[in-house]
């Protein structure tokens, strides 16, 4: 039997999660059996868990339930293991060598769900929440795959996904859900793969590229496809005349409604496809292939697409989730050094949103070797920041706007040069400590500062931009309502609130600042 076929899928999770419904569904889909470990237990035992645990005692039940995982993973099927087995190291070490599938819970939820029931961890709420801290670190050291929720639905969607992430060991998988769609979102080597993998889902009858010409010529990985459409990089090449060519090209090749387009190149083609996608016959699908670090971790998630007007960016757009993500890091060996620090203001905006672990490890790797070598990781990981705000809303109504960090001040700053002076990530760099200094962090705003200036970003305002046209742009945003522009402000790593008014003369002077 071939490796992958030899690997099982193992869904985990803290109680409540729905990881045995998940795995059932999945098993169902693949038409082959689930095995839940917590009944075979029972079955063995011939006692419910609860009488297995207040008889023997956790220890022994642990002994019983690592028993029982080791034996239904050599079937290279589909398994729902208990809640508490990546507690005993032997079963993590065991979990190494197959698939497994994280399907996330909140503890709120997860008490809702199961208090009063008869798990025998779920009788008191502080032990119960004790448990889910401490499990927390062991779920993400075995994960490859993470699932927002666990349940019915989403086994169905995600099973051809992960049957052949089976055959692709190195990709992990993100799961985007909104309220128009589900995707998948594989961060790895070996992303681009799966598409072509047999099983995977097609994207459409027919797959066309819309790529960038220097990434294609950078040898970055993509998959296949029919025909390729060029579209340039660079914030100048994202208007309305890029779209109305590439929309051209695609009827002249005659792409049809069942067909789907492959996005591939950085934020800027990924929107202008993204547009093109959502807009060519009333809409095809779009496969988003970053090939930036702005885009693995921010652009090509999250369905926004869109071209800039010369009156202010992104003026023109849609909401079109793809169809699934695939970002392979090695696209990123071939970026110039510019190009990956922009990328890197992307990612500290995303490490504030996100605080906790993600923010203390991007403060640790900034401008240091470690960074390099730490970013499929930190790939994944902005991608699921990412995926849980537009999970909430996906409209940007609410929650969304603070993904905005940095950007008010930052898409006003492209604006008044023109597009030209920076990268969208460098303007992001001077927008976010504008957005630190009115939200009066001096502190973070001077650590801030060191992570940016630490990888190259500008920290000052070039003398040539006219700070009184920054401001003047900031009151084009395309976020100002007729009740005005609220700001994203940040009380604290991982604490971010929006929609905060600021008085002018404080705007004024968080942009005048930064040409000190
Ligand atoms: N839709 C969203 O939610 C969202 C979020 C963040 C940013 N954006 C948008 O993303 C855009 C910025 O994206 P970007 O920074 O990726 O810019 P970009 O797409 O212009 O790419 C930057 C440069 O890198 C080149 N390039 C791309 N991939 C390469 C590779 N692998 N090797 C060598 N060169 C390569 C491009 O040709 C270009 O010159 C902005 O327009 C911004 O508004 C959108």
């Amino acid at each position: 039997m071939p490796a992958a076929q030899r690997t099982s899928i193992v869904f985990t999770g803290f109680m409540g999660a729905g990881k045995s419904g998940a795995a059932r569904a999945a098993a169902r889909a693949l038409g082959v059996e689930a095995i839940d470990t917590d009944a075979e237990i029972e079955r063995r035992a011939g006692a419910p868990v609860a009488e297995i645990f207040a008889r023997e005692g956790e220890r022994e039940f642990r002994r019983l339930e690592a028993e029982v995982v080791e034996l239904a993973l050599a079937h290279g099927g589909i398994v729902a293991i208990g809640g508490g087995a990546v507690e005993t190291e032997s079963v993590r070490e065991a979990l190494r060598d197959h698939l497994t599938v994280l399907c996330r819970v909140r503890e709120e939820v997860a008490w809702e769900r199961c208090r009063g029931g008869p798990r025998p961890l779920a009788a008191d709420r502080e032990e119960f929440g004790r448990r889910y801290v401490a499990r927390r670190p062991l779920y993400e050291a075995v994960a490859r795959v993470v699932l927002p929720t666990g349940g019915e639905r989403i086994g169905t969607a995600a099973a051809p996904w992960l049957d052949v992430l089976r055959g692709a060991p190195d990709v992990r998988m993100a799961w985007g859900r909104t309220a128009s769609s589900e995707y998948p979102v594989a961060v790895g080597p070996g992303a681009c793969e799966l598409l072509g993998t047999e099983g995977a889902p097609a994207a459409g009858a027919k797959l066309f590229a819309v790529a960038d010409p220097a990434a294609l010529a950078a040898g970055v990985p993509a998959p296949e496809v029919e025909a390729t459409i060029d579209a340039a990089g660079g914030e100048a090449a994202k208007t309305l005349a890029s779209a109305a060519a590439v929309l051209d090209r695609l009827a002249e090749l005659g792409v049809r409604r069942d067909d789907a387009v492959a996005a591939i190149g950085g934020g800027v083609v990924g929107d202008l496809a993204g547009f093109c996608a959502s807009v060519y016959q009333r809409g095809v699908p779009v496969v988003q292939v970053p090939t930036t670090l702005v885009a693995q971790v921010d652009s090509a998630i999250g369905g926004k697409t869109g071209v800039d007007l010369p009156a202010a960016k992104n003026y023109v757009g849609t909401y079109h989730q793809p169809f699934a993500v695939l970002a392979d890091p090695r696209a990123l060996d071939s970026l110039p050094g510019a190009e990956l620090a922009a990328g890197w203001a992307e990612v500290v905006k995303t490490a504030l949103i996100a605080g906790g672990e993600l923010w203390e490890r991007v403060r640790a790797i900034s401008g240091t070797a470690a960074a390099r070598e730490s970013l499929p990781g930190v790939v994944f990981d902005c991608a699921q920041t990412k995926l849980s705000v537009v999970a909430e809303d996906e409209r940007d109504g609410g929650r969304r706007a603070v993904l905005n960090l940095g950007h008010t001040v930052g898409h006003a700053i492209e604006a008044a040069s023109g597009y030209e002076r920076y990268r969208h990530g460098e303007a992001i760099s001077l927008g976010l400590l504008a957005a630190l200094r009115l939200s009066g962090r001096d502190e973070l705003r001077e650590e801030v500062g060191e992570l940016l200036a630490a990888v190259g970003l500008p920290t000052g305002l070039d003398p040539a931009v006219d700070p009184a046209a920054v401001i003047e742009a900031t009151g084009r945003d395309k976020k100002r309502s007729s009740a005005g522009l609220g700001f994203v402000l940040v009380r604290a790593p991982g604490d971010i609130v929006h929609g905060e008014p600021v008085p002018e003369r404080e705007l004024e002077a968080a942009v005048r600042e930064l040409r000190a």
